[in-house]
C-alpha cells in the first residue's frame, strides 16, 4: 500500500467534527426503515407463541381473514419454504430467523404467524385476534451455575484453554480466592426498533431495513430464499442503534415471504415487547474465578470459567472467560466457556460480547485479590502485566494498559485513596472509589470501496458501511478528506447499500477501521491517477479497492485496545440506593478519528456499564418461560438522572500497522465499567456484590446480614 505524503493541508482526522447528517437527523429529514413511504404498502404484524415449548396444533385463520383489511395470514402451514441450514456470520447454520418452517415452538415468543393487512392498525388488531392452539410440553428455563447438563463449547473460538497444574499452583499460593460472579439476562434496548420493508422490483428483491451490515443481511437472505446475491438489494441508510442485535431476524424474513406471496411491498415493524424475544439478548452468566498468588500479588494460578445459556436449536456462546486469555498470565492458567441449552430464545452478541460480563468477574476478582494481598489494585495489575498473550504466546501489537492507569489515576485523584473500606461519609451516603481494567480485540474485516474524483472538484466515496449511530459516515468523511488531501466538505460518503459491494459489518469494533482501510487504499491510488493531470471526464475518475489481501499485515500479533476505568459511588445503606457520582475512563484505542463521536462511543459504553452494574436485569418467570415486564418500564436502563459526571479520554496509541492508525472504540467503553462500580461499592460499604445488578434490596440485605452477597 502506498503512503500518502503529507503536504500543506489541514488534517481532518483527530479534529472534532459534528455529524455530517446531524441536521437531517434532528430535523426529521433522515428517514429510518419504518418511515419510508411506498405506494401500495401492506403491513405485517407478527404473532408470537404464548407457550414456551410444544407444537402448534391448529390456527383459527378464517375469522381473522374475514377482518377488515386483512390480506393474508402466513404460518408454518402455508408460508414459502426457506433454506433453514443457511450459514450466519460465523459460518455455522443458524435457524434462529427461519420462521414458519415447522410446527415446533422452542420458546415463548417464537413467531407462529404473520398477519398482513392494509394498515398497521388492522394488522395488529387481527394479529391479536388470531387463536392458536398448542400441544404444550414441559419447559425448562432455570439457569444456574450448577446445571448438570452444561457442557464446554468447542466452537469457532476454543472453549477451553489450559496450561500448568492448577491444583499444584493453588496449593503453593500464599493467597487464594475462589468466587462465583453472576450477571443477568440483558437486552440491547437500542432506540430504533427493528423494521423492514420488502418488495420485488423487476425481478429483484429489495429490502429497506435497519441493520448493522447490508452485505451481511443480503448474503443471509439470498441463502435462505435460494436467490443469487446480486438479485437481492438491501438498503439501510440511517440506523438508530444496533449493539449486536441488528442482523437477520424474523421480521425481515417474514416481510420477504409476505411480499413474495402478495406481490406487493410489505413492512414488518417490531414492538418493543416483541424485541424482547425476537432480537437476541445477552445471556445471563454464572462465572467462577479461582486465583492463587504469591504474597506480593504475582499470579501463580488463574482459572476463569463461564457458563451461559442458549436455545435448544442454536449454540450461542457468550465467551466471557476469553478476557482472561488476554489480560493476565499465571503459571497455571485455565479458561473455559460452557453452555447449557434451555427453552429460551437464542442469545446473541451484545456490546462487548464476552468482555462485558467476563471483565465484571475477573476485574472484581483482581480487586478482591488486591485487598487480600494488601496491594493497591493498580499496582497488582502492574505486577501482572504479561510480556506476551498469556494463551496465544504472541507479542502484543501494542499494550498501553499501564499508560491508561497512570493517566487515569492522576486525573481521578487515586493517589490519595485510603484503601480501607467503609470509612468515608457524606451525610447519609457512604462513599467509595474503584477501578478496573478494560480490553477489547482490535480487528478488521475485508472491505471494498470506490472513490470518485468528480468533474466539479469534489469527491464521492462509496463504501458499504453501516452508520448505526456511531458517526461512521462522518469518520469516513474525515479519513477520506485526509487521504485525498482535501477538505471534508468536498467529500460525500455513500453507505448502507448492498449494491456498493462487500464490506465489514458495523460490529466487533471493526467497522471504522475496516472501511477506512479500503477508503484510504482507493484514495491513495486515485491521487496517483490525478497526479497524471489528464483531466477529469464528466463521469469522473473512479478507483476501487479491496483490502482482503492487505489485512494479512495484521496477523501474528495479539491486537487489543486497552483501558482503565475509575468510578466513585455513594451508597445509602438505609435505602439501598447506589449513585455513581463520577466515572473516568482512559483508553488506548488506536488513533481517534473524530474526538466528538469517539468520546460519545466511549462515554456511552461507560454509561452502559453503570446500567449493567445497577439497573439492567431481564427476569424470566419459570412458570410461563417468558419475561416479567418485557418493556422499558419493567426492564430498567440507566437514564439521565442515574448518570453523574462521566468522562472519557485517551492516550496516544496509533496502531502502526493500520494505514490510519485506527483500532476501534465501539465496545471497550463498557468493558470493566461494571467492575469499577462494584469495586467502588465494596470500598464504600465493605461488602462485595458478586451478583449484578447491585439492586437496593441486595444492598439492604447485605447491610442487614452477611457482608458478602
Ligand atoms: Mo457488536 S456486539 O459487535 O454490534
Amino acid at each position: 500500500m502506498t503512503t500518502a505524503t503529507r503536504r500543506t493541508f489541514t488534517e481532518a482526522v483527530g479534529t472534532p467534527h459534528p455529524r455530517v447528517e446531524g441536521r437531517d437527523k434532528v430535523t426529521g429529514a433522515a428517514r429510518y426503515a419504518g418511515d419510508i413511504p411506498f405506494a401500495g404498502l401492506a403491513h405485517g404484524w407478527l404473532v408470537l407463541s404464548t407457550v414456551a415449548r410444544g407444537r402448534i396444533s391448529s390456527l383459527e385463520t378464517a375469522p381473522v381473514l374475514a377482518m377488515p383489511g386483512v390480506l393474508a395470514v402466513l404460518h408454518h402451514g402455508n408460508a414459502p419454504r426457506v433454506e433453514t441450514g443457511y450459514t450466519g456470520m460465523l459460518s455455522v447454520p443458524d435457524p434462529t430467523a427461519a420462521v414458519f418452517q415447522h410446527d415446533r415452538v422452542p420458546h415463548l415468543g417464537w413467531p407462529v404467524a404473520l398477519v398482513v393487512a392494509t394498515t398497521p392498525e388492522q394488522a395488529r388488531e387481527a394479529a391479536e385476534a388470531l387463536v392458536v392452539h398448542y400441544d404444550v410440553e414441559p419447559h425448562d428455563i432455570a439457569f444456574s451455575g450448577d446445571r448438570p447438563d452444561a457442557y464446554p463449547v468447542d466452537g469457532h473460538m476454543p472453549g477451553v484453554t489450559e496450561k500448568g497444574d492448577l491444583a499444584a499452583q493453588l496449593a503453593a499460593s500464599a493467597v487464594t480466592l475462589d468466587e462465583e460472579y453472576t450477571t443477568p439476562e440483558m437486552h440491547h434496548s437500542m432506540m430504533e426498533p427493528h423494521a423492514a420493508t420488502a418488495r420485488w422490483d423487476g425481478g429483484r428483491l429489495e429490502l429497506i431495513d435497519s441493520n448493522q451490515g447490508t452485505h451481511w443481511v443480503q448474503s443471509e437472505l439470498a441463502q435462505m430464499f435460494s436467490l443469487d446475491p446480486g438479485s437481492v438489494r438491501v438498503r439501510s441508510e440511517h440506523v438508530g442503534g444496533g449493539f449486536g442485535s441488528k442482523g437477520v431476524r424474523a421480521h425481515q424474513v417474514a416481510a420477504v415471504m409476505a411480499a413474495t406471496v402478495l406481490q406487493r411491498p410489505v413492512r414488518v415493524v417490531m414492538t418493543r415487547r416483541q424485541m424482547f424475544s425476537l432480537t437476541g439478548y445477552r445471556s445471563p452468566t454464572a462465572q467462577r474465578v479461582r486465583l492463587g498468588a504469591d504474597a506480593d500479588g504475582r499470579l501463580r494460578a488463574l482459572e476463569h470459567r463461564s457458563l451461559n445459556l442458549t436455545s435448544t436449536f442454536h449454540e450461542y456462546v457468550e465467551p466471557s472467560a476469553g478476557v482472561a486469555r488476554v489480560m493476565y498470565d499465571a503459571d497455571a492458567h485455565r479458561t473455559a466457556n460452557e453452555v447449557v441449552r434451555l427453552d429460551v430464545p437464542t442469545p446473541t452478541w451484545m456490546r462487548a460480547p464476552g468482555e462485558a460480563p467476563g471483565s465484571f468477574a475477573l476485574e472484581c476478582a483482581l480487586d478482591e485479590l488486591a485487598e487480600k494481598c494488601g496491594i493497591d489494585p493498580i499496582e497488582l495489575r502492574a505486577r501482572n502485566e504479561p510480556e506476551r498473550g498469556p494463551v496465544s504466546g504472541l507479542p502484543f501489537a501494542g499494550r498501553n494498559l499501564l499508560a491508561c492507569f497512570r493517566e487515569g489515576a492522576r486525573r481521578f485523584g487515586w493517589a490519595d485513596r485510603d484503601p480501607r473500606p467503609g470509612l468515608r461519609r457524606d451525610g447519609r451516603w457512604l462513599l467509595g472509589t474503584g477501578t478496573a481494567a478494560a480490553s477489547f480485540p482490535s480487528g478488521a474485516l475485508p472491505s471494498t470501496a470506490a472513490v470518485t474524483a468528480e468533474a466539479d472538484g469534489t469527491f464521492t466515496v462509496r463504501v458499504n458501511a453501516a452508520d448505526i449511530g456511531t458517526g461512521a459516515r462522518t469518520a469516513l468523511t474525515l479519513v477520506a478528506a485526509d487521504a485525498l488531501e482535501t477538505a471534508p466538505d468536498r467529500v460525500r460518503v455513500r453507505l448502507g447499500d448492498s449494491d456498493l459491494g462487500p464490506a465489514s459489518i458495523a460490529g466487533g469494533s471493526m467497522g471504522t477501521r475496516s472501511w477506512s482501510w479500503a477508503v484510504t487504499a482507493a484514495a491513495a491510488e486515485l491521487r496517483e491517477r490525478l497526479a497524471l493531470n489528464t483531466g477529469i471526464p464528466p463521469e469522473g475518475i473512479t478507483v476501487r479497492s479491496d483490502t482482503t489481501e492487505a489485512l494479512g499485515a495484521l496477523a501474528q500479533k495479539e491486537r487489543h485496545s486497552f483501558g482503565a476505568q475509575f468510578a466513585e459511588v455513594a451508597v445509602d445503606v438505609t435505602t439501598g440506593e447506589v449513585r455513581v457520582r463520577r466515572m473516568l475512563g482512559i483508553f488506548a484505542a488506536g488513533r481517534i478519528v473524530n474526538p466528538l463521536t469517539a468520546r460519545s462511543q466511549l462515554v456511552g459504553g461507560m454509561i452502559w456499564g453503570i446500567s449493567m452494574a445497577l439497573h439492567e436485569e431481564a427476569v424470566r418467570d419459570r412458570a410461563s418461560g417468558g419475561h416479567y415486564g418485557a418493556d422499558l418500564a419493567g426492564y430498567h436502563v440507566a437514564t439521565h438522572a442515574d448518570v453523574g459526571r462521566v468522562e472519557a479520554d485517551w492516550v496516544e496509541d496509533h496502531d502502526p500497522e493500520d494505514p490510519v492508525g485506527i483500532k476501534g472504540v465501539g465496545e471497550i467503553g463498557v468493558v470493566g465499567a461494571a467492575a469499577a462500580v462494584a469495586n467502588a461499592v465494596w470500598h464504600a460499604t465493605g461488602v462485595r456484590h458478586r451478583a449484578l445488578p447491585i439492586r437496593p434490596d441486595r444492598v439492604l440485605a447485605a447491610a442487614a446480614g452477611g457482608r458478602h452477597v
